[in-house]
C-alpha cells in the first residue's frame, strides 16, 4: 500500500478511536456515585487506552452498510469494548494467566484486588448488554450473548485454559484462537452491518472477512508476546511462555505463524473486493492488523 493510503488509514483509525473514546467516557458510571470503588475500577480499566478494534470495526460496517443514526450505533459499538475490557480484567486474574501489567498500567487486581476485578469486569458485562439493548434489535443483543458465550469466547477461553502444558496440534488452536479472539471480532463487523440493514450475501461476505481479521489477530498477539516491544505492547512480553500457553508460533513454528497470519489477511481482503460497498475501511483495518506492534 501507498504511504499517502497507509497514513489516511492511521488517521482513520485515530479519528474513530478518539470517538469510541468520548462515548465511553459520557457512557460509564461517574466515579462519584455509589459504589464509588467499583466505578473507579471499572473507568481505570475501560479508560486505560486500547485500540478500540471492534467498536471501530462495528461503526465502520455500519456506515458503510449505509447506517446513519449514532444513537443506535453509538452504544452497540461500546458495548463491544465493554465486553472486550471485561474478558481482558478476567483474562489477567492470577486464576487466569496471572499477567500484572494490561494497557501499560497494572493489572486491574494489582492496582485495587481480585474481588474488585471480578466484580468489574461483571459489571462491564452487565453496562454492555444494557447499551446494546438500546438499538431495540433482538437479533444483535443475541449475537453478542452467542459471540461471547460457551460456543464463542468463553469456550475459547476455557479451551485456552485446558491446553496449559500440553501438546497442541494445528486444528486445537485453530479451534482455541477462533473461539477467544475471532468471534467477537467477527460479530463486531456483524452487528455493524445488521443493524444498518445489510442484506444477506453482503452479511455473509462481511463474516467471513471478520473471521480472517479475528483468527490474524491472535496469530499476531500469539507473535507480539514472543517478538514484541514491551513499551508499546502495555503487557508482558513471554507471558505465554511463563504460563506454557497453546500458542499458535509454539504450534507451527514462527515463519509459518507470519506466513499464515499474512495469507488470512490477503484473503479478508479478497473477500473485501468482492462486497458491493465502500470497502476502503475495512481494507486498512485488515493491513493494520497485520502490521500491528501493540
Ligand atoms: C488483547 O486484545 C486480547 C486479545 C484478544 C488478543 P487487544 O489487542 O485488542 O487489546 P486492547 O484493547 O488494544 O488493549
Ligand atoms: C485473550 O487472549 C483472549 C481474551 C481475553 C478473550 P490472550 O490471553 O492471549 O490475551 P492477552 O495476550 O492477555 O492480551
Ligand atoms: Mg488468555
Ligand atoms: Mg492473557
Ligand atoms: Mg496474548
Amino acid at each position: 500500500m501507498a504511504i499517502d493510503m497507509v497514513s489516511i488509514g492511521i488517521e482513520y483509525l485515530k479519528q474513530k478511536r478518539s470517538e469510541i473514546d468520548s462515548l465511553l467516557m459520557e457512557y460509564m458510571p461517574p466515579e462519584t456515585d455509589f459504589p464509588r470503588k467499583l466505578h473507579e475500577a471499572m473507568r481505570y480499566s475501560v479508560l486505560a487506552g486500547g485500540k478500540r478494534i471492534r467498536p471501530i470495526l462495528c461503526l465502520t460496517a455500519y456506515n458503510a452498510c449505509g447506517g446513519r443514526d449514532p444513537e443506535i450505533i453509538n452504544p452497540a459499538a461500546c458495548s463491544l469494548e465493554l465486553v472486550h475490557t471485561y474478558s481482558l480484567i478476567h483474562d489477567d486474574l492470577p486464576c487466569m494467566d496471572d499477567d500484572d501489567l494490561r494497557r501499560g498500567m497494572p493489572t486491574l487486581h494489582k492496582r485495587y484486588d481480585e474481588a474488585t476485578a471480578v466484580l468489574a469486569g461483571d459489571a462491564l458485562h452487565d453496562l454492555a448488554f444494557k447499551l446494546i439493548a438500546r438499538s431495540g434489535s433482538a437479533e444483535v443483543v443475541s449475537e453478542l450473548a452467542w459471540a461471547i458465550g460457551t460456543y464463542g469466547m468463553l469456550g475459547g477461553q476455557m479451551a485456552d485454559i485446558d491446553a496449559e502444558g500440553k501438546e497442541t496440534s494445528l486444528d486445537d488452536i485453530l479451534f482455541i484462537h477462533k473461539h477467544k479472539t475471532a468471534a467477537l471480532i467477527r460479530s463486531s463487523v456483524r452487528i455493524g452491518a445488521i443493524l444498518a440493514g445489510a442484506d444477506s450475501g453482503i452479511l455473509a461476505r462481511l463474516s467471513d472477512y471478520g473471521e480472517k481479521i479475528g483468527l490474524a489477530f491472535q496469530i499476531v498477539d500469539d507473535m507480539l508476546d514472543v517478538e514484541g516491544d514491551q513499551q508499546k505492547l502495555g503487557k508482558i512480553v513471554g507471558s505465554d511462555c511463563k504460563n506454557q500457553k497453546a500458542t499458535y508460533p509454539g504450534t507451527v513454528g514462527m515463519e509459518r505463524a507470519k506466513r499464515d497470519a499474512q495469507r488470512l489477511i490477503d484473503e479478508a481482503i479478497e473477500i473485501c473486493h468482492a462486497i458491493d460497498i465502500d470497502v476502503t475501511n475495512f481494507i486498512f483495518i485488515a493491513r493494520y492488523i497485520g502490521m500491528r506492534e501493540s
